[in-house]
């Protein structure tokens, strides 16, 4: 007879479900369940969802057939979490009666007590601050990890569930962001990846009681002597403010590199979008980043086809692309949202949508390229986080954010070294060894 349960939990999405997984693993070891990564055998499986695009709405429901057959064999019980479970609610059971228990990003803390006491199955409140003081902060990866800062969003862009399921802005208390980074840094942590749907939206409470900014709480936490590197994402254009920028050339622990979503190089369309910025209100942020920090490494998001968006606005967002120059970037076909400003709307052939993101994605390559061509022969920061696919190698990432693969027959995990870089892909740096 098996005496221990044990729980299979599956993230979707962004690194914010990936952050809430782990606190999900945390709350249900406390209550002396075991991980698996096999959910056939699993007693409670969890599946954290998203909601951003259809495809990665639907891809939920297929799981859902697929664990149904191992779910009457042994007894159990399914969980959708996360950003479908917000915005359905109630409906995924109606569609999928298997699902036992529904609950949402900000209220997630409260499924063990839902699990054991069974007089709730359903709960999408947005329950942020009671959240954050109930989760637990076991599991860490040791070299690099996530820690959520920032929740939910006020801006409302015209195509974007994030406000419907993560909620309004919510930003945790300096103090409890710190303590659990210090609790990661002791057990080996080097670098935190701060995390937010708006994170340089951020606005904590300081100690003090008043309100505190993110290059504020990026300073308080660069004290702690063990942690080498500071990162953080996704932020705004709206956001980017002074100080922050400034912590760019002042702060040693703060990587060289921003991921900075646009959408668009047309200003229609941002104004249709609901963007609330234009095109040179951001060049004027690279400008300014780039004049204290010539090096940063830029990243961004573009979403093509979006309602009414014409040959021009696409050529001004080619162009934009050009201009800028960025070292990676992330590109979406435009998907209408339930729920949403924009759903109404969905006016572009999907031929054209098709050739114009593969047109957008080979500039963004051949940027990549290009940019981590640059780099051979050259010495680069890298921290080593994990062990490659073949013996003695060894993956890491450099200081702008590359992976950088090394054999080496030395351990290097959790190391961080000055290597000469010999080989670029696409996607990769390499280093012949150490
Ligand atoms: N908070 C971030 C990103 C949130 S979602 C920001 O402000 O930009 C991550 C990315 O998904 C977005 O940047 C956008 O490019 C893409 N996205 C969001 N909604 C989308 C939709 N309806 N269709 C296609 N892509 C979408
Ligand atoms: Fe979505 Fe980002 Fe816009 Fe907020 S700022 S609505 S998260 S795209
Ligand atoms: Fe997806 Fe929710 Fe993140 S919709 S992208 S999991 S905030």
């Amino acid at each position: 007879m098996k005496n221990e349960k044990l729980i299979f939990v599956k993230s979707y999405g962004c690194q914010m479900n990936v952050y809430d997984s782990k606190r999900i693993k945390d709350l249900f070891s406390n209550e002396g369940y075991k991980v698996t990564d096999d959910f056939s055998k699993a007693d409670l499986t969890v599946l954290n969802t998203c909601h951003i695009r259809e495809k990665a709405a639907e891809k939920v429901y297929s799981d859902i057939g697929r664990i149904q057959k191992y779910k009457k064999n042994n007894n159990m019980k399914l969980v959708i979490a996360g950003c479908v479970a917000q915005a359905e609610g109630e409906e995924i059971q109606k569609r999928a009666p298997i699902v036992d228990y529904v609950v949402g990003p900000q209220s997630y803390h409260k499924l063990t007590q839902m699990i054991s006491s069974k007089d709730e199955t359903i709960n999408s409140d947005f329950l942020q601050n009671e959240k954050f003081k109930n989760l637990v902060f076991n599991s860490s990866s040791n070299a690099s990890d996530f820690v959520t800062i920032q929740e939910g969003c006020d801006k409302f862009c015209s195509f974007c569930v994030v406000p419907y399921t993560r909620g309004p802005e919510f930003s945790r208390p300096v103090d409890e962001i710190i303590k659990e980074t210090e609790a990661y840094v002791n057990k080996g942590l080097k670098e935190i990846i701060l995390l937010g749907q708006n994170v340089n939206a951020y606005h904590g409470s300081g100690t003090d009681g008043k309100t505190k900014d993110l290059a504020y709480l990026i300073s308080k936490l660069s004290d702690i002597d063990g942690l080498k590197r500071i990162r953080y994402m996704t932020s705004h254009p709206l956001d980017m403010n002074d100080s922050l920028i400034s912590a760019h050339k002042n702060n040693p622990k703060l990587m060289p590199f921003l991921h900075l979503p646009i959408q668009s190089g047309s200003d229609n369309i941002l104004k249709k979008m609901n963007r609330k910025h234009t095109v040179s209100q951001y060049l004027n942020v690279v400008d300014s980043i780039r004049s204290i920090r010539p090096d940063i490494a830029l990243s961004s998001d573009f979403i093509v086809g979006y309602p009414d968006e014409t040959d021009s606005d696409f050529e001004n967002t080619m162009k934009f692309i050009d201009k800028v120059k960025f070292v990676i970037a992330y590109s979406f076909i435009y998907s209408p949202r339930p729920g949403t400003p924009a759903q109404k709307k969905d006016n572009i052939d999907n031929n054209l949508k098709k050739a114009r993101l593969a047109a957008l994605q080979s500039l963004l390559k051949q940027q990549q390229n290009e940019y981590n061509k640059s780099f051979i022969n050259k010495d680069l920061e890298v921290l080593f986080e994990k062990k490659g696919r073949y013996k003695n190698q060894f993956v890491g990432r450099s200081i702008y954010n590359q992976s950088v693969f090394i054999n080496s027959s030395i351990n290097l995990l959790n190391k961080i070294s000055m290597v000469k870089i010999t080989n670029s892909t696409n996607f990769s740096l390499e280093c012949k060894s150490i």
